[in-house]
């Protein structure tokens, strides 16, 4: 069965309510940006007195177009939002966005509540109010007022804020990850996080959903469906302290609530909570790029005895375990490493270590029935090879596709500057999960650990309803 966002997302017909001639005006903005997008729409501009606007015909109301209308965009001054509102009830207009701000954010309960009474009674899905839109990269649809075009590629982000929703896009691009869609919810009067998450739960474009939320209106549904997705779940929940909860009232108008019940019902229904956005990423690169980590027994493999204990501390501080190596690995370690060393996990391949170390190491880690994931971490000891390091993680992960023989991730991590921040960037552009600090690495491989988790249980959900 079709999703009812499908046409949401995938319109034929779009209209701007607002659009304007004046460049410098969101609703021109949200007009071009539809009309540059890489996609075959109709597009019409709705303003009160302007007869063609960038080359299109402009209507005077949305119930002045001729055929079938499947998204409106509103940019109209707030006190004019209800009745445009209304008269996408009277064209049947099944698809809105309202960008408009000045509503519930800034205390106008009354309002907001006039849209609320008219969405209740109509057959639509409403976005908004105070929203940037959205961006299907999928499909090269910017359906959106802010300038910035995502890299296509299979995360999906939902972001109660727009303007770190659009900071995302950038930081997202600079890490070469890519992303499915990207949306604004604002206010959330109708369309809800929920909503959205159902909506990517069965998208085919997106394999791992991200959030940004600054409260939740209907925190039972919101459980479900994470509970509900078969997908990875990131949330960055923001106002945890009491002045964050006080910055989220003013900004969305959302009430923050008990940071410990978010914490724990995000944690039962199957989600991941990230401390923030670059957090989320890290996360998503991981899930995007590697295998789930079945359990938590992790291998590190490192040039530099500090670097690998830092490594050890962050996992294990994150729920994973260090292991003992297995005699079996003891042995092949053994014949690998210099002898000023003894094999243990991490092993210490000493700093000089090239290609052939990373690599063999690293194997052999992946081999032990004991370990579920490998860290591999490299530190610029003052004679250390960065080039050697990048290439065995390249030729593991790219070519020989280790972490799909094996059925367990690798992550890489690094310490130095420059001479390491060039050579990472082609490891980025491939999509490996590269992290230039042993915190973020430990915190990535939990959240593989944690996918291995969900999906235990989701087989076990599988096995029980088949009972
Ligand atoms: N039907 C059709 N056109 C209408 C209209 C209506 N009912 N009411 C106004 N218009 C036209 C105006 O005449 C104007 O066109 P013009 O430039 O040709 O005169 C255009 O729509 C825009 O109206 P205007 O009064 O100029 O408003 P604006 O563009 O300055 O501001 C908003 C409108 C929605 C952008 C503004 O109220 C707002 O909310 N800004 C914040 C948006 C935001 O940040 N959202 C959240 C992002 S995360």
């Amino acid at each position: 069965m079709t999703h009812n966002l499908e046409v949401f997302f995938r319109p034929k017909s779009i209209a701007v309510v607002g659009a304007s001639k004046d460049s410098r005006k969101i609703g021109h903005a949200a007009l071009k940006n539809i009309l540059i997008s890489d996609y075959e729409c109709s597009l019409y501009p709705v303003n009160l007195k302007e007869k063609e606007i960038l080359g299109l015909k402009c209507f005077k109301k949305v119930s002045d177009i001729p055929g079938k209308v499947d998204l409106v965009l509103i940019s109209v001054p707030a006190p004019f939002v209800a009745d445009v509102l209304r008269d996408c009830v009277k064209k049947k207009v099944k698809n809105t966005i309202i960008i408009t701000s000045g509503f519930s954010e800034v205390g106008k309960n009354d309002m907001e509540e006039e849209l609320k009474q008219i969405i209740d009674k109509a057959d639509m899905n409403v976005l908004g109010p105070n929203v940037m839109g959205y961006k299907n990269a999928s499909i090269g649809l910017d359906a959106s007022f802010v300038y910035g075009n995502p890299k296509k590629g299979n995360v999906a982000l939902i972001s109660q804020s727009g303007a770190l929703g659009i900071g995302m896009i950038y930081l997202a691009n600079n890490e070469y990850m890519g992303v499915s869609k990207i949306i604004g919810v604002g206010n959330k009067l109708d369309l809800d996080d929920d909503d959205l998450i159902d909506y990517f739960a069965q998208d085919p474009d997106t394999k791992v959903i991200g959030l940004y939320i600054e409260g939740v209106k209907h925190g039972r549904d919101f459980m479900n469906s994470i509970y509900a997705c078969n997908k990875p779940i990131l949330v960055v929940k923001a106002g945890k302290s009491s002045a964050g909860a006080r910055a989220a009232s003013s900004h969305t108008g959302s009430m923050a609530g008990s940071d410990k019940i978010y914490e724990a019902a995000i944690k039962q229904a199957g989600g991941i909570r990230c401390r923030d956005v670059v957090e989320l990423f890290d996360m998503a690169k991981a899930l995007t790029g590697q295998p789930p980590a079945r359990g938590n027994r992790i291998g590190i493999v490192t040039n530099g005895g500090g670097l690998g204990i830092l490594l050890t501390d962050a996992c294990e501080e994150n729920g994973l375990t260090i292991p003992k190596l297995s005699p079996k690995t003891y042995k092949k370690i053994d014949k690998i490493i210099p002898d000023l060393v003894r094999p243990n996990n991490p092993v210490d391949i000493v700093a000089d270590a090239g290609f052939f170390r990373y690599e063999a190491a690293t194997s052999a880690l992946l081999e032990d029935p004991n370990i579920d994931g490998v860290i591999v971490a490299s530190v610029h000891g003052g004679y250390a090879r960065p080039a050697e390091f990048t290439g065995a993680i390249i030729k593991m992960i790219r070519e020989r596709k280790l972490h799909e023989e094996y059925k367990k991730p690798i992550l890489a991590t690094w310490v130095g500057g420059r001479e390491y921040e060039d050579l990472v960037i082609d490891l980025k552009s491939a999509g490996v999960p590269i992290y230039p600090s042993s915190w973020r690495t430990a915190r990535s491989m939990m959240a593989l650990y944690q996918e291995g988790q969900r999906i235990k249980k989701e087989g076990k959900k599988e096995a029980e309803k088949k009972n």
